[in-house]
C-alpha cells in the first residue's frame, strides 16, 4: 500500500478512454506500467479531460472510462499496489494545468508533433484544448512530483516539456518540482502491420493494428497479412516490426534464432507470421479471460476509482497548497 506523501521513483502515466487498446499500447506503455508497480509507488490515471480535446459522445464516455479501467486490470494493474483513478475526479489537475498556462510559451506548444498531427486529423475541431494539452499533461505527471513516467515514444516531447515547466517554475518560484523523465521500452514504437513505415494507431483502420479484445482468428489473419518486404533489402521495417514484437513477448534468446534463420533464409515468412501470431495470441489468452472475469464485477470498478482518487487527491491537495503559496494565490 502507497503511504501518503510523496515518494522517492514515484511513477506516473495514463492514458485517454478513446476506445479499446491496440498492441502498441500494451508493450509501448501497459505492459511496464504491470512490471514497475511491483518495484515502485506507481499511480495510473484516466485521463479524461483530455479525451474532450477531439470529438466525442457524452453519452459513451462513462462506459470508455470503465472499459479503459478494466483494461488497465485485466493487463494487471493491481490496485491494492498503484493507485488508479480518473483524472477528472481531481479538479486539482485543472488548477494546476492554469498556473503552469501562465509560464509556457506558445512556442513552445506550437512545436508539439501530437498537436500538429492531431490538428491535421481533426481539422474541423482545432480548439484550444488540443493545443494546451500538454500542460495539462504536465500538470498531471507535477501534482504528484513523479520522477519517472512510463510511456510509448510518441510522448517523449511531451515529458520533456513537463520538465520545461518543471525546471521554469522552479527557477521562477522556487524549488518545488522534479525533473522527470520518461521509461521507454525497446518496443516503444510498434508499428502498423499494414503499412509498417507509421507507427500502429487506430486512426489507420482496423488492419492496421492487433486490439487486445481481438479473437485469435482475428490475430492470425491479421498477422497473416502483415507487410513484409516491400523494399527489398535485408530486413524490411514490417519484418523488424514482428521480430520486435515477438522479442517484447517472448523473451531475445528465441527470437535471436530465428533471426540467425531468417538471415540465413531458412525462415519463410508464412512460418514466421505463425510464430507471432500464437505468440500474441497465447500472451493476450489470460488477459482477456481476466478481463471477461471482471466484466462480471463492474460495481467494485467503481469502488476502486473511487478509492484511487482519494488517496491520489491527498496528495494533489498538498502539492497545491504548496504551489498557491509559492505563487502568491493564497
Ligand atoms: P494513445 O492511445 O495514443 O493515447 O497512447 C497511449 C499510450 O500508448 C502512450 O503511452 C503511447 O505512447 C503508447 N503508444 C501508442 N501507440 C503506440 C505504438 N504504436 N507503439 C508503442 N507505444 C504506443
Ligand atoms: N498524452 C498521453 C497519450 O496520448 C496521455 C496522458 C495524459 C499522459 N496525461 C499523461 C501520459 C500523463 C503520461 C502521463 O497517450
Amino acid at each position: 500500500m502507497l503511504a501518503l506523501l510523496y515518494m522517492n521513483n514515484l511513477i506516473f502515466s495514463g492514458m485517454q478512454p478513446t476506445g479499446s487498446l491496440h498492441l502498441g499500447n500494451y508493450l509501448g506503455a501497459l505492459k511496464q506500467w504491470v512490471e514497475l508497480q511491483e518495484q515502485h509507488d506507481s499511480i495510473f490515471c484516466i485521463v479524461d479531460y483530455h479525451a474532450l480535446t477531439i470529438d466525442y459522445s457524452p453519452k459513451d464516455l462513462p462506459n470508455r472510462i470503465t472499459e479503459l479501467a478494466l483494461d488497465y486490470l485485466s493487463a494487471g494493474v493491481d490496485p491494492e499496489k498503484s493507485i488508479v483513478f480518473v483524472q477528472s475526479q481531481i479538479p486539482e489537475h485543472t488548477e494546476l494545468a492554469w498556473i503552469f498556462n501562465s509560464i509556457t510559451p506558445m512556442g513552445e506548444l506550437e512545436r508539439m508533433t501530437q498537436f500538429k498531427e492531431k490538428s491535421e486529423q481533426h481539422k474541423q475541431n482545432i480548439n484550444a484544448g488540443l493545443f494546451t494539452y500538454p500542460i495539462l499533461q504536465a500538470a498531471d505527471i507535477l501534482l504528484y512530483k513523479a520522477d519517472r513516467v512510463p510511456v510509448g515514444e510518441d510522448q517523449v516531447q511531451h515529458v520533456e516539456l513537463t520538465r520545461d515547466i518543471a525546471k521554469k517554475f522552479n527557477k521562477t518560484f522556487g524549488k518545488t518540482f522534479p525533473e522527470t523523465k520518461v521509461i521507454l521500452t525497446k518496443t516503444a514504437r510498434i508499428m502498423s502491420l499494414v503499412d509498417p513505415e507509421k507507427k500502429m494507431s487506430k486512426s489507420l483502420g482496423e488492419k492496421h493494428y492487433i486490439a487486445l479484445s481481438d479473437s485469435p482468428d482475428a490475430i492470425k489473419k491479421k498477422v497473416r497479412s502483415a507487410v513484409t518486404d516491400t523494399h527489398g533489402g535485408s530486413k524490411s521495417a514490417g519484418v523488424t516490426n514482428l521480430f520486435d514484437i515477438l522479442e517484447a513477448l517472448n523473451g531475445d534468446d528465441m527470437v535471436s534464432e530465428l533471426k540467425d534463420q531468417h538471415k540465413k533464409g531458412k525462415l519463410p515468412y508464412k512460418d514466421l507470421k505463425d510464430i507471432v501470431a500464437n505468440t500474441i495470441i497465447s500472451h493476450l489468452k489470460p488477459i482477456q479471460e481476466r478481463r471477461r472475469e471482471l466484466e462480471e464485477q463492474r460495481e467494485e470498478i467503481g469502488e476502486i476509482l473511487i478509492e484511487g482518487a482519494e488517496r491520489a487527491q491527498e496528495i494533489a491537495q498538498k502539492t497545491m497548497e504548496e504551489v498557491r503559496e509559492k505563487v502568491g494565490v493564497r
